[in-house]
Order: structure tokens, then C-alpha cells, then sequence
């Protein structure tokens, strides 16, 4: 066997520095969560695209250490279009987070290897503790997880202990913990709408814009944590409503972590995958489009010979987030890709006990999709908001 040539992947990156709105709970019982929002720092690696000989070089010995471990790989739509081919290429799949992690559950590889960022992870190895889940970038974290800290968390839930406790997927495996559902943006709104005709009240987080979302849609008393994604925040509605005006046949899809003014516009609100089925399946030739541009990969080959629009941000100049794409899912490239494979470096560790308590609220939820008939592959459900001052809404099956 030839011996591996050393990957260099210092020689691919460098850091950047990376501003997100952190909720703070200052004031105990508050009935506003994260009631102040003050400006926290993080980083990421921005990494230089491999030159097109170690493009190849690294895709064929990817693929070559995927069979020798027994490894399938798992990949979000947002990460390099590269690493969404190989997935697809060698038998793993490329989805929404919940996917990703039930896909892990029911193939038969001993080694996951998720492409995407750290929560994504987890609820991997939180659905299959007996697995190995590695990941090219431990440190690919999520501004809606990094704004909603566990204890500070808890101290909320305590501080209301008459609420059922849901939590979007994009939070850590202690926050899973602390909750009693755990929810993703293509189930999050019929579930809440379950528990409130039981006539439960609610606490939701991390993510403002989805929560304020699905309280609308349904009606139900929900304390908001106050995180946000910085990729969707970046959304701008005015732009937004100038480019529609030149493109006046375009049907808009959002996904629900945008604010509420460009939600307001949608002919489309949903999920990833949802928004990549509507694509496909609406009477539409050109869509303007309101989420992470890595979509536009599977986009473009799911609904070919359409036209795809990015929804205005405020520009790649303006500040290093607001460039449509999530500068953490962006760590993940196929220099780290391979390194991971070769040295099992990277590994997703969850405590046991934090694992179990976790698995419970991703169950729970699991089991309702599986109430509904929404069974592996079919949890999507799109919603369909009508044009802004009709008031009809509809949500039906893919
Ligand atoms: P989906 O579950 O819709 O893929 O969203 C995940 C995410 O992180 C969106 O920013
Ligand atoms: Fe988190 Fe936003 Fe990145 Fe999705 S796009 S992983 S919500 S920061």
C-alpha cells in the first residue's frame, strides 16, 4: 500500500473573527427570555480551496478510506458542493439535520461522519451512542447553540416550571437534555400546535424568528429565548422587496430562522428540504431565495432548467456574515474530510447520562412524526403561506 502524502491543512486556513447577538438572562423569573441581547464574539476557519490536482487526489482517497473504515458519509445541503457530491457518490446522503442523524441510525456502518456543524453531530451519536461519529471540524459551532447556554437555560426553565419545555435541534446536547420536545423546522409547527390544543403552555428556543413564527401561526403561549442565526438575520426586507419587483413572476422561498418582515413576504416558508421540494414541485421558472446559497447546489440539480435568486443581504462587504453562507458549515472541506478519516481524530463525545436524557425529547418527537405517518424520508411538511393580507395558511403533505 502507498503511504499517505501528509495533508498540510495549516497551509488551507486561516481564522476569522465572527460577531452573533447573545441573549442574556439578567433578570431571574423574567418572563422575557434572553430579554437583553449584547454583541459576543466567535471564529471560524476560512479554508483555501484545494487547487484542482489535490481536488482530485483528496476526493479519491476519500473515497478509499471511507470502504476501508466502514465509513458512510452524511452531509448538510449548506457545506462545499463537493463534499454533498461525495456523499452521494458513495452511498451516504445529503438532508436536513434530523435526516442526516436517522440516516446514521439505520445504515449499517460502523463509522458516521457528519458533515455539517457540531450539533448535527451529536444528535448523531445522542441516536447512536454505539456508533462512531466523527466530524471534519469539531469546532463548526451554530450562533443559535452558542447563544443559548445550558445553565443559563435551566435557570429559565426553572424559573417557569408550569411550561413544556421545547427546544429547536440547533441547540447542544444538554440543552436536549433539559427539554421535554425537541423539534426541527420541518415538524416544530404541528408539534407546537399539538400541545397547545392540549392546552399546554410553552418555552421555546433558541431561535426568536422561528418561535415568533410558529406563535403566529398557532396562537399558542410561548416564551421565546431570543437567539438568532447571524446567516438568516442578515435578510433585507427592502432589497428584498425591490428584487421581487424586478422579478415579478418569482415565486420566494424562506426558511423559517429569517426575521418576521421577510417571512411575511414568502410564498414558501419551510425547511431545507422543503424548500428544495417546492422548487421541484411548484408551477414556477424562477425562484428568489432566502436561505444559506449552498442550497443552490441541490437545488439547481433537484429542479433542473429553473432559475435560482440569493434574497439580498447586505453584502459580502458589509460584515463577514452577511453573505447568505454559515461560516461554520463553510469549515468543513475535503482536506479536513480526509485528515479525519486517516486519523480518527475528532470524534463526537456525548456524556452518557446527558445522551439519554436528550434522546428522550429527539424520541418524543420522532414518535409524533411516526403518529402522522411521516415515516423516514417524509417528515417534511411544507408550509405554505399565502401572499401577506390573506388570511389563509395551508399545511399538507409533500
Ligand atoms: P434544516 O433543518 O431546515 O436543514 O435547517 C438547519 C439549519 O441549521 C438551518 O440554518
Ligand atoms: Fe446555525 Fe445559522 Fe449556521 Fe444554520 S446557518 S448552522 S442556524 S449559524
Amino acid at each position: 500500500m502507498n503511504t499517505p502524502v501528509p495533508i498540510n491543512i495549516e497551509r488551507m486556513e486561516h481564522i476569522k473573527r465572527i460577531e452573533f447577538d447573545r441573549p442574556r438572562v439578567n433578570i431571574p423569573g423574567s418572563t422575557i427570555a434572553g430579554s437583553t441581547l449584547s454583541v459576543d464574539h466567535a471564529w471560524a476557519k476560512v479554508f483555501t480551496e484545494p487547487n484542482p490536482a489535490e481536488r482530485i487526489e483528496l476526493k479519491a482517497r476519500i473515497k478509499r478510506l471511507l470502504k476501508e473504515q466502514n465509513a458512510v458519509l452524511v452531509a448538510h445541503y449548506y457545506v462545499h458542493p463537493d463534499l454533498q457530491d461525495l456523499a452521494e457518490e458513495t452511498g451516504g446522503c445529503v438532508s436536513d439535520s434530523l435526516e442526516m442523524a436517522r440516516f446514521g441510525s439505520n445504515h449499517p456502518a460502523q463509522t458516521v461522519v457528519v458533515c455539517g456543524v457540531r450539533f448535527m453531530g451529536e444528535t448523531a451519536k445522542i441516536l447512536n451512542p454505539e456508533k462512531r461519529v466523527l466530524m471534519p471540524e469539531l469546532e463548526a459551532e451554530c450562533s443559535l447553540d452558542l447563544g443559548c447556554p445550558p445553565d443559563e437555560f435551566a435557570a429559565f426553565c426553572d424559573a417557569h416550571p408550569d411550561r413544556i419545555v421545547v427546544v429547536y435541534a440547533n441547540t447542544s446536547a444538554a440543552v436536549k437534555a433539559r427539554a421535554d420536545w425537541m423539534v426541527t423546522s420541518s415538524i416544530g409547527l404541528k408539534i407546537v400546535a399539538h400541545l397547545h390544543a392540549q392546552g399546554k403552555k410553552i418555552i421555546w428556543a433558541p431561535d426568536r424568528h422561528l418561535g415568533g413564527y410558529i406563535q403566529t401561526q398557532t396562537g399558542a403561549d410561548m416564551l421565546l429565548w431570543q437567539g438568532s442565526c447571524l446567516v438568516h438575520d442578515e435578510f433585507k426586507t427592502a432589497e428584498l422587496i425591490e428584487l421581487r419587483k424586478q422579478h415579478p413572476n418569482a415565486k420566494l422561498l424562506v426558511h423559517p430562522e429569517a426575521p418576521a418582515s421577510i417571512v411575511a413576504l414568502a410564498d414558501v416558508v419551510g425547511s431545507t428540504t422543503q424548500i428544495i421540494k417546492a422548487a421541484q414541485t411548484l408551477d414556477a421558472t424562477e425562484f428568489i431565495v432566502a436561505t444559506d446559497k449552498g442550497i443552490f447546489h441541490k437545488m439547481k440539480s433537484a429542479a433542473p432548467g429553473k432559475n435560482f435568486i440569493e434574497a439580498p443581504t447586505a453584502g459580502n462587504s458589509a460584515t463577514c456574515k452577511s453573505c447568505a453562507q454559515c461560516p461554520w458549515m463553510a469549515m468543513n472541506g475535503l482536506a479536513n474530510l480526509a485528515l479525519v478519516l486517516e486519523n480518527g481524530k475528532n470524534e463526537i463525545q456525548v456524556d452518557p447520562l446527558v445522551g439519554l436524557r436528550a434522546k428522550q425529547s429527539i424520541q418524543r418527537m420522532l414518535d409524533f412524526a411516526q403518529g402522522l405517518n411521516l415515516t423516514q424520508g417524509q417528515t417534511q411538511i411544507p408550509i405554505i403561506t399565502q401572499a401577506p393580507g390573506t388570511s389563509e395558511h395551508g399545511i399538507g403533505p409533500a
